[in-house]
């Protein structure tokens, strides 16, 4: 279902999810993220950072509440509108699936051919991607003949490379050493400087110790101020 009213891109009130039987994995969150904004997700194991973003991501479906994003009311959301959806979001997940059977390229081509682009745009992109990402040696390679951390690169690269408006970034740094993690901050923060809005979950705090941008902790469920 469309939404008509303005205001803020991600907007939760009162959303619950419980997993079956009677897993409370979130409670009553009421939360709003404008356009443009950066915010980190922290809080422990457990605690309900995944399960949050796969709402966002129509992954998962809230129990109770409300909840939207961008122009789509995703509580009332049709099977038939989720890939306008995702097509907006930039998903890097803590448990990324690459394809096994495909080459890094198909890998990341992927994400390119659903939106309907040229094969020499999509080349031209991609190639783009694995530069950025270190990757251009690895472009002919399957996964499996690749490091986790080149793994989770090429995952990013996927989720990132038709430059989503929305990019939910579960733990994306938790393989990678520190050198790797400040390039992968580098480009999360230059895709928000180009105009993506950003949910940037993590457990690492030296991530968010200095920042000047919103922390969000969440505790069994629920939001602390
Ligand atoms: N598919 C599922 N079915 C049942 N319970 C689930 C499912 N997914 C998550 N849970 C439970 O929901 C709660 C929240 O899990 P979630 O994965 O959102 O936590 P998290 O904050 O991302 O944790 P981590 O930091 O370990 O990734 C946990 O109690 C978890 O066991
Ligand atoms: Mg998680």
């Amino acid at each position: 279902m469309l939404r008509t009213m303005k205001g803020p891109i991600i907007s939760l009130r009162g959303i619950t999810k419980q997993y079956p039987p009677d897993i409370i994995a979130l409670s009553d969150i009421d939360l709003s993220i404008e356009k443009g904004e950066f915010v980190f997700l922290t809080g422990p194991s457990g605690s309900g950072k995944s399960t949050l973003l796969k709402l966002l991501s129509c992954m998962e479906r809230p129990t109770s509440g409300e909840l939207s994003l961008d122009d789509f009311d995703l509580t009332n959301l049709s099977a038939s509108q989720v890939p306008y959806v995702r097509r907006k979001v930039g998903v890097i997940f803590q448990d990324f699936k690459l394809i096994t059977t495909k080459t890094v390229f198909e890998n990341v081509a992927l994400s390119l051919e659903v939106i309907g682009l040229s094969s020499e745009q999509i080349s031209k992109r991609v190639r783009d991607i694995l530069e950025l990402m270190g990757l251009a040696s690895k472009t002919d390679r399957y996964p499996p003949q690749l490091s986790g951390g080149e793994q989770q690169r090429v995952a990013i690269a996927r989720a990132v490379v038709n430059r989503p408006s929305i990019i939910l970034a579960d733990e994306p740094t938790g393989n990678l050493d520190r050198g790797m993690t400040n390039e992968v901050m580098a480009l999360v923060e230059e895709l928000n400087a180009e105009g993506a809005t950003v949910i940037f979950a993590t457990h690492d705090e030296s991530l968010f110790a200095h920042t000047y941008r919103r922390v969000l902790t969440i505790h069994e469920g629920r939001l602390r101020a």
